[in-house]
Order: structure tokens, then sequence, then C-alpha cells
């Protein structure tokens, strides 16, 4: 069976406090699930981190930002050495807020992702287009400069050290509306044909493609089984640890030959 990948980025929500919380319980409540091909990740704030991974058990922890500098004069930021240093080996680049709110430019995800890669820790590379590129039809050509300059001068082992989050900006969030599983599904073909075009074909079918935006209980399942959906990427409905359990279970569930 092939890898599945569940996951939630807890955005500018959860105290230290929270976190542990919300981990120690999702923890308990995944703790019977096979591991050989799930892999569960949380991804909270950056002061989060050090107790996060304290409760995570199985549940691997990523940073939701990362700066692309060893150190300097970038205040605010965060470092490599920084997340290895409490143990991250997981970071988020790219989500939509970061280049639509904080506007970050492709540039910067390409050098944030190099910069990870130096450092043995994984990128958790976001994309997605606007609602007016979609309407203007210009989705797939969005998604493919955004893949190809985040991604430019990797090797196609390195290429395949990162995963890929398509998540549309119009679909994220408080007002979004969910992509409908055949319109996700298209997409991630899409992406997945750049990425043979980067990288050759192995490759490309190594690159895990997660699903983001509105995922609920209500979607999850379907998205999940689409092909080239390796995995979902959640937000609001991921936050309650028990509401969370019931989407993993379902979407594994799903998945059962
Ligand atoms: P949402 O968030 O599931 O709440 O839409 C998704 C995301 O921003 O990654």
């Amino acid at each position: 069976m092939e890898r599945l990948y569940l996951g939630t980025n807890t955005k500018m929500y959860k105290t230290i406090a929270q976190t542990a919380d919300f981990l120690t319980q999702l923890e308990a409540l995944t703790r019977d699930l096979p591991r050989e091909d799930l892999e569960l990740f949380v991804i909270p704030s950056f002061t989060a981190l050090e107790r996060a991974k304290a409760c995570a058990g199985h549940i691997r922890i990523g940073a939701q930002n990362m700066g692309w500098e060893d150190e300097g004069q970038f205040s605010g930021e965060i470092s490599p050495l920084m997340l290895r240093e409490v143990g991250v080996d997981l970071v988020m680049i790219g989500h939509s807020e970061r280049r639509h709110v904080l506007l970050e430019t492709d540039e910067m995800e390409r050098r944030k992702v190099a910069c990870a890669l130096g450092h043995g820790i994984t990128p958790l590379l976001c994309v997605g287009e606007t609602g007016e590129q979609k309407e203007l039809g210009l989705s797939d050509e969005v998604l493919a400069a955004q893949v190809k300059i985040a991604l430019h001068g990797l090797s196609p082992e390195q290429a395949a050290q990162v995963r890929i989050a398509y998540e549309p900006v119009w679909a994220i969030g408080v007002g979004g509306v969910p992509a409908t599983a055949d319109y996700a599904a298209q997409r991630h073909q899409g992406i997945r044909a750049t990425l043979r075009q980067l990288f050759g074909p192995d490759t490309a079918a190594r690159i895990p493609l997660l699903y983001g935006g509105s995922v609920n209980p209500e979607n999850a399942v379907e998205l999940s089984r689409m092909p080239d959906i390796d995995g979902l990427f959640i937000g609001r409905s991921a936050w309650d640890a028990a509401r969370f359990n019931g989407i993993i279970r379902d979407v594994l569930a799903a998945r059962q030959p």
C-alpha cells in the first residue's frame, strides 16, 4: 500500500499548554495504528516545539517556517540550526498565509527549501492558486511556476526528499470552499507532471503530494482516495484531537483493500 500522510498545521492558535494537551490526546488516541504505511504529523508554533517533541510519541513534529541562513541579521526568523537543536526535522515552507499575508515570494521559498535540505530537514512546500487565477484558467500554470521556482537547482535525489502540499488559496481557512475531489486530483496530476518534467518519472513518483484547504470529516475520505493524492494537510478540522482521530480512522478504513 502507498504511504499515507495526514497532518495539521495549528497556525497561530495553540499555546504551549494547548499544544501539549492536544498532542498528548492525539498520541493516545492513535497509538494503536499501524505505522508502516502511515505518517501523522503536527506543525505547532515555534514556542511549543520543544514541549511538542516531548509529547509527540510516534507523531512527527514540524515547524511552520524557517529562515534560509544558518545565522545572521534576520530579526524574527528562526534558523535551521535552531530547529535541529530542538529535534525538528520537518518544516512547512510557503504556506498561503506566509505568501499572501506576509508577502513571501517564490524566490524566498526556493532559498528555504534548499537550506532545509542542506540541513537534513524535510521541506513541506505549499503551493496554490488564488481564486482569481483559477477564474482565469491559470491554475496549472501558476502551480507549475511555483514548483519550478521553489525546486530550481535541486538534484533528483534532493527533490525526492521534498513533500508538496497543494492548498488552493480560495479553499483555505474560514470562508474557504473545499476543492472538489476531481478538481484537486486534476491539479495534483498537473503537479506530478511538472515533477516528471523536472526530475524524471521515478523521482516524481516518490514525492508525496498532499491536499489541503477546508478538509473536513465529510470530504476527507473522498479526497484521500483520488489518484495522486498521497495525504491530507488539515487545519481547523484537525485541531480537536478526537475529531482529527475520527478523520484519520475514516481515511484508513477506506483504504483497506
Ligand atoms: P483549513 O486550513 O483546513 O482550516 O482550511 C488548511 C491550511 O491552511 O493548511
